[in-house]
């Protein structure tokens, strides 16, 4: 009794955390293991979809034939992978942990000890999301939000600045929740900010209840 609801749809996920160069041997990363990307990636194809997923460095692997895995690296190479696949998919969902910011000069030689503090300078990455949000056309697109106070107001912030159809709210110091575990507990708000809480579950069942919502959603006046 297998549901098929995502039948002929193309979904794109974006999971991981994105390696920021410092020099040949050193980068700024997150805490991201991949685990809510690489979920939802499976829990797409279960339901029938054809599925695209951009991940950062990780440990996963995917084991279902559907998955198309794109390996990238930094935010910049994230954004240029999504982009690619943008134009092509039904549903697109941001569950990577995506750098701000990104070491301004990246040294082309391991960087040798000096005398005294190291002052680095960090330049903005693209906001890959708010990208996308500005050329939607029929894409359903869900963000993430990883927040460590009042993470529904910053959610509702996010939901409504980046034109996006949904996001998923993940505060991340609830125990069992968020970087790393093998749970979490989310809160996923529509467009019309109706906000649905996900108890604290799997991050494959997590993943299977924001499909629920997103086809719901789906079959709205849309
Ligand atoms: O990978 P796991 O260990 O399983 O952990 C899962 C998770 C905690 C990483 C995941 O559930 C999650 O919350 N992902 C979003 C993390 C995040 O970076 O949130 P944010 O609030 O900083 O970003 C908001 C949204 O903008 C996200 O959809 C993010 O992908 C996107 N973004 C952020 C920065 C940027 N330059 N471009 C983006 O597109």
């Amino acid at each position: 009794h297998t549901s098929h609801s995502l039948e002929g749809k193309t979904v794109l996920v974006s999971a991981g955390p994105t390696r920021e160069k410092v020099d040949p041997i050193r980068f700024f990363t997150n805490r991201s293991s991949g685990k809510m990307g690489f979920a939802i990636a499976e829990a797409a194809a279960d339901l029938g979809a054809t599925v695209n997923l951009v991940t950062g460095p990780t440990n996963q692997t995917i084991t279902h034939p559907n998955i198309n895995r794109i390996d990238v690296e930094s935010a910049e190479e994230m954004y240029e992978a999504i982009h690619r696949y943008y134009e092509n998919s039904d549903i697109v969902i941001k569950a990577a942990a995506v750098a701000d910011y990104r070491p301004k000069q990246v040294h082309e030689q391991k960087m040798k000890k000096q005398e005294g503090d190291l002052l680095l300078e960090l330049e903005r990455t693209k906001d890959i999301l708010k990208s996308l949000g500005e050329k939607k056309t029929h894409q359903f697109l869900v963000g993430f939000a990883a927040e460590t106070s009042d993470p529904i107001e910053y959610g509702l912030g996010k939901l409504r600045k980046k034109n996006l159809d949904a996001i998923v709210v993940n505060n991340v110091t609830a125990e069992g929740a968020g970087f790393g575990n093998d749970t979490n507990i989310v809160t996923y708000i529509n467009k019309d900010e109706k906000q649905i809480p996900v108890e604290l579950s799997s991050k494959k069942e997590v993943a299977n209840k924001l499909f629920q919502f997103i086809v719901h959603d789906m079959k709205g006046d849309r």
